[in-house]
């Protein structure tokens, strides 16, 4: 089982030809209302990738989080469901629910979010829905919820002995003691600059950058780097960089949440397929969501990601 702690909001994106200059109002070319936040994102990501074969017989993701009591709450818990993710973790709050507003201009995307909900996460929640958890199940955790709730549920896993699995986004400044109960962190390139104060530009610095996180104490360090794919370590043997599959580019919002959800999905399997297998099939589902317009809408299936690439991982 994969317990995804996050945050779920509901994405307004406009699609406009420029940003509106200081006192301008401009009108939009499209607008679209749909679910999204990273925690979301991501479990829905596990969700569609694990539901295959294996068709909708156990959901492989639960999610814990929060939206309000308002009828778009109502509405993101229902999506939620339909997609194959199990929602008894998501509690109800007087809080309006989580918004994002998102901008599309070509194809670069900026995104401002209100909180709401994401911020009445409790460690209670977090004992509740941990309970039954197992050292063979993962935490997948973002920064969209306080902070605390989440370095307090990476201790929990560890202690359980879950696999932990952390995308630093939006990027904070952890503590030290953070990065001991990560064992996969993956971080994109803005990420990677604030937490490491080095800009993944080149292979030198993405290297350092990788060693950085290792020597805090993380096992595999995965960046992406949007239309450059990724580079990945496990501070030992395993250096690679990883190509972006060339797609024409829709829509970027959620490529970064479809990799780290393919992501924490495979890892289980690593035995059966190794580290790097599991990038790529991670790069290639996040290629898919790119060609599409929306945030979780917009994540490929697990047949969809083997019919594109000729099933060559199944
Ligand atoms: P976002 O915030 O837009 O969801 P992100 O900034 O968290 O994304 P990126 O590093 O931009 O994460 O992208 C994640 C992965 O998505 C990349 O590692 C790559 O595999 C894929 N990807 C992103 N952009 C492109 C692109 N233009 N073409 C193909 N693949 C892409
Ligand atoms: O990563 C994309 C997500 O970031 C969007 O769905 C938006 O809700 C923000 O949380």
């Amino acid at each position: 089982m994969i317990y995804v702690l996050g945050s779920i909001n509901n994405d307004i994106s406009l699609e406009i030809e420029r940003m509106p200059k200081k006192g301008e109002t401009l009108l939009a070319d499209g607008c679209r209302m749909g679910l999204g936040g990273k925690g979301a994102n991501q479990a829905v990501a596990i969700a569609k990738l694990a539901s295959s074969s294996e068709k909708k017989k156990r959901s492989a993701v639960k999610m814990i989080g929060q939206v309000g009591k308002d009828a778009v709450g109502t509405e993101l818990i229902d999506k939620l469901h339909d997609y194959g993710v199990d929602t008894e973790f998501v509690r109800r709050v007087n809080k309006s629910t989580g918004m994002a507003f998102i901008t599309l201009t070509g194809k670069d995307n900026r995104i401002i979010v209100y909180s709401g909900a994401n911020l009445g996460l409790s460690k209670t929640d977090v004992d509740e829905a941990l309970m039954d958890a197992k050292p063979s199940d993962t935490l997948l955790c973002q920064l969209e919820v306080p902070l605390y709730i989440v370095a307090y549920a990476l201790r929990k896993a560890r202690a359980i002995g879950m696999t932990t699995i952390l995308n630093p986004a939006p990027a904070k400044e952890l503590a030290p003691d953070f990065y001991y109960n990560v064992d996969i962190i993956v971080p994109n390139e803005t990420e990677t600059q604030i937490l490491t104060g080095i800009n993944p530009r080149d292979w030198d610095s993405r290297k350092a950058a990788m060693n950085e996180f290792h020597a805090r104490g993380v096992r595999y360090v995965v960046l992406t780097l949007g239309s450059d794919g990724a580079a990945i370590s496990d501070g030992g043997k395993l250096v690679s960089h990883i190509p972006a599959i060339k797609t024409k580019v829709v829509d970027t919002t959620s490529a970064g949440d479809t990799f780290v959800g393919a992501l924490a999905l495979m890892y289980p399997h690593v035995g059966m397929y190794s580290f790097k297998e599991a990038c790529i099939f991670a790069t290639r589902a996040a290629a898919l969501t790119v060609s599409e317009r929306g945030a979780a809408e917009s994540i490929p299936s697990f047949d969809k990601v083997c019919a594109f690439y000729n099933n060559e991982i199944k």
